[in-house]
């Protein structure tokens, strides 16, 4: 569907998610908001929410790419981290006739029944960021976003090395971990990845896991709740950045000292991140890039070209530390 205003397109999304109803109404060909920006392409755009600071930053590259300037008209739709909502927001979507949708899943099943809708309305489906498991991928297009597993990997595997260089390796080591939204996919990848890892430390013990959702308020309460119960907490691992700050904080409200006491991991690398390793209260942030509107806006063109595109593809990420923060913090975009 070209050339439908976006002013038009998100007046009848807001509507909709105000009402709650599930049928929408259309603009006609002659309609005036029909008439300008005729070859602009329309994304419709369901977000998870906006959670964490990765996710916005995630929903700013998103806006920032689908713009005018840049041939497309963007509606978005915030699903407040409800699985419901983003099935109605994709309905919607495909009562406007946008001519792609894009959806970054808060988790990973259920799809199965929506995405064979969006499949019979003929638009094309691109997943980004956490991934879906449905019985038959051809209803979606690509999917590009992070190795949730080998990001959990690699926090266990700098784990390692750092207690090894402080002479360390052999200690009994009790960790906790804040797990992220259960059953999305940051969070399946991240707790597998350390699993596998911690696996092959008999030395480590993982005393308490439990989920925070990835916000930062409530890692606080239940990092409170798990210090109050655990005396010797040698590792904390809290699957975003986010939960990090949390946990550092009800830290610093019972006396710990983050960062030396208790060694804090945590994953994305967001600015704060390295303010709070520079601070010397995170240890390390194990990257998520959330920068997918290029990457998106990419598969887009490509598809308008007739050009194949991959059907997934896994973003680079790196592992950020006490040691080479203030040398990378400068070059950070989010
Ligand atoms: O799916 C990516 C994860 O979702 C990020 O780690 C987290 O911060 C966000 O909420």
């Amino acid at each position: 569907m070209r050339g439908y205003c976006r002013i038009g397109l998100i007046f009848l999304v807001q509507i909709c998610s105000l009402s709650g109803c599930g049928i929408l109404s259309r603009p006609t060909e002659n309609s005036p908001e029909s008439t300008a920006e005729n070859d602009l392409i329309v994304v419709g755009f369901a977000q998870i929410g906006a959670e964490s600071d990765w996710r916005v930053a995630n929903t700013e590259s998103i806006m920032s790419t689908f713009t005018e300037e840049n041939g497309f008209e963007l509606v978005f739709n915030d699903g407040q981290q409800k699985f419901e909502n983003q099935v109605k927001a994709l309905r919607n979507f495909i009562q406007l006739e946008v001519d792609y949708i894009v959806l970054a899943p808060v988790v990973e099943t259920g799809w199965d029944t929506v995405f064979a809708e969006v499949k019979a309305a003929n638009i094309p489906l691109i997943i980004s960021d956490r991934f879906v498991e449905v019985k038959d991928d051809s209803l979606y297009t690509a999917w590009v976003g992070s190795d949730f597993l080998s990001e959990g990997e690699k926090a266990i595997d700098w784990l390692n090395s750092y207690l090894e260089s402080q002479g360390r390796a052999d200690e009994e080591i009790n960790i906790v971990e804040l797990q992220g939204t259960l059953g999305s996919t940051a969070e399946i990848g991240r707790t597998e990845g350390i699993a596998r890892k911690l696996a092959e430390k008999p030395n480590y013990h993982l005393i308490a896991i439990e989920s925070a959702d990835f916000i930062q308020s409530k890692a606080r309460e239940v990092m409170g709740v798990l210090l109050q119960k655990h005396n010797e907490i040698g590792v904390v691992i809290a699957q975003n950045d986010n939960m990090a700050f949390g946990a550092i904080e009800a830290m610093k409200a019972a006396g710990k000292i983050p960062g030396k006491e208790i060694i804090v991991i945590s994953f994305d690398a967001v600015r704060a991140a390295f303010n709070a390793m520079l601070a010397g209260d995170l240890n390390v942030s194990v990257e998520c890039n959330p920068l997918h509107g290029p990457r998106v806006a990419e598969i887009i063109r490509k598809l308008e070209a007739g050009e194949p595109v991959e059907k997934k593809r896994y973003v680079d990420e790196a592992v950020f530390d006490q040691e080479n923060a203030a040398e990378q913090l400068p070059a950070r975009t989010y």
